[in-house]
């Protein structure tokens, strides 16, 4: 392609869009990468720190739900591709303010769309990839994976939220020739999460000495993988992927929360110094999330066979990683864990039940 490469990233401030941000700014010094964020409670620039004088990286605050601030960085950059991660992430949340998603998830999805297909009349080398979860397939019994045929089944605001985002990115592809991308990944973790899900939460909590809040009996499963690989695998899918084709991200590494939960606190006991079992004594079994998928499992068998991706870091070096960096990184965990934060943890979640 001889056109220079302006790439768009939606919320590139957040947890997996600071880490895409990052790879591309350093892998590719002759693209322009536009990070594009709202600056959520879920966004901090402190995550890019390292990279904000890059000469091929951009800062734009804006919000995609303003037709008219997409329209004005399109055309300032020329922008001819889109990686989209800006979204409300957790079910939690969603619970408590579903519309909150459907304006981010769905509504500002819908108006990114219509930027790319307002600008790309020419739609040869345009690429427009949209960030999705395996959530919106909704949940597995004790047996079986989510391929990229499973039907869609979402039960919780956000999923349904994120469903509705791919079904348009689906139909603008269909309908307009809009050249999309979708992948759903599983459970990420890893540096610059935010201590509202589960593993940043409890490496905070530990931390502070406060309580670990289980839902429900612990046994719901989940398949992580560490937030690096996802980015390697998005830089795999923007770069070989094909238009218009879905693929599954996942780290083929489940685990029950209540078995992940000890494992934590085995490692923290470790890099904290304090004899086996100390952080085990803080596990609270609380009420349950309302409408709690029980398990999750992808089957990333496609993009290992099409584009070669698979994870490279073992849960164990991930965990120890992503440890050793909130143990580093207190002054984050500070400021982000100020204000309406502690608000939020006021809320039903979070209380003995
Ligand atoms: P995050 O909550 O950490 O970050 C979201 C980012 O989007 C923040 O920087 C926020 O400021 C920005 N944002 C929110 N609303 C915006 C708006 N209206 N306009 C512009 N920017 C806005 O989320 P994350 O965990 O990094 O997830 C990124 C994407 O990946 C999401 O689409 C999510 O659904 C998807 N995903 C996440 C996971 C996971 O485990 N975290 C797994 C699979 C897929
Ligand atoms: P979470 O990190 O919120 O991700 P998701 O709901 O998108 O999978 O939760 C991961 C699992 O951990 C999920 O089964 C809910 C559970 N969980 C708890 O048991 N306690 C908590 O405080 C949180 C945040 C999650």
């Amino acid at each position: 392609m001889s056109e220079q490469r302006s790439i768009l990233i939606t919320g590139g401030a957040g947890f997996i869009g600071s880490h895409v941000v990052r790879l591309f700014v350093n892998k590719y010094p002759n693209y322009r990468i536009i990070n594009f964020d709202a600056l959520t409670y879920a966004g901090n620039l402190e995550n890019l720190s390292d990279i904000e004088d890059a000469e091929n990286y951009y800062f734009e605050k804006g919000n995609i739900l303003d037709p008219e601030e997409l329209e004005t960085v399109f055309s300032k950059y020329g922008i001819n591709a889109v990686i989209h991660l800006a979204a409300e992430s957790h079910v939690d949340r969603s619970i408590l303010s579903p519309l909150d998603f459907v304006y981010t998830n769905v509504i500002g999805t819908v108006n990114l769309l219509n930027a790319a297909k307002q600008h790309w009349q020419d739609v040869a080398g345009k690429r427009f990839y949209h960030i999705s979860t395996d959530e919106v397939y909704g949940s597995l019994g004790e047996e079986g994976y989510f391929t990229e045929s499973t039907a869609y089944d979402p039960n919780s605001p956000y999923s349904a939220s994120k469903a509705s985002s791919d079904h348009f990115v689906r139909a603008y592809g269909e309908t307009y020739h809009l050249p999309v991308i979708v992948t759903n990944c599983s459970n990420n973790y890893g540096p610059n999460h935010f201590p509202e899900k589960l593993i940043p939460l409890f490496i905070n909590n530990i931390i502070e000495g406060k309580p670990l809040p289980v839902y429900g009996d612990g046994r719901y499963t989940r398949d992580w993988l560490y937030v690096k690989d996802h980015a390697r695998a998005i830089d795999m899918v923007f770069h070989k992927g094909k238009d218009f084709e879905t693929y599954n991200i996942g780290g083929f590494n489940e685990w029950q929360n209540i078995e992940l939960v000890k494992l934590l606190c085995k490692l923290m006991d470790q890099k904290l110094g304090k004899p086996p079992g100390t952080s085990e004594q803080l596990i609270t079994y609380v009420k349950d999330r309302p409408g709690h998928d029980r398990r999750y499992a992808i089957d990333a068998t496609k993009i290992k066979d099409e584009l070669g991706w698979q994870p490279s870091v073992t849960f164990e070096e991930g965990l120890a990683e992503t440890i050793d960096w909130y143990l580093e990184n207190t002054e984050w965990l500070k400021h982000v864990t100020s204000g309406a934060y502690q608000q939020y943890y006021q809320t039903q979640y979070h209380k003995e039940g």
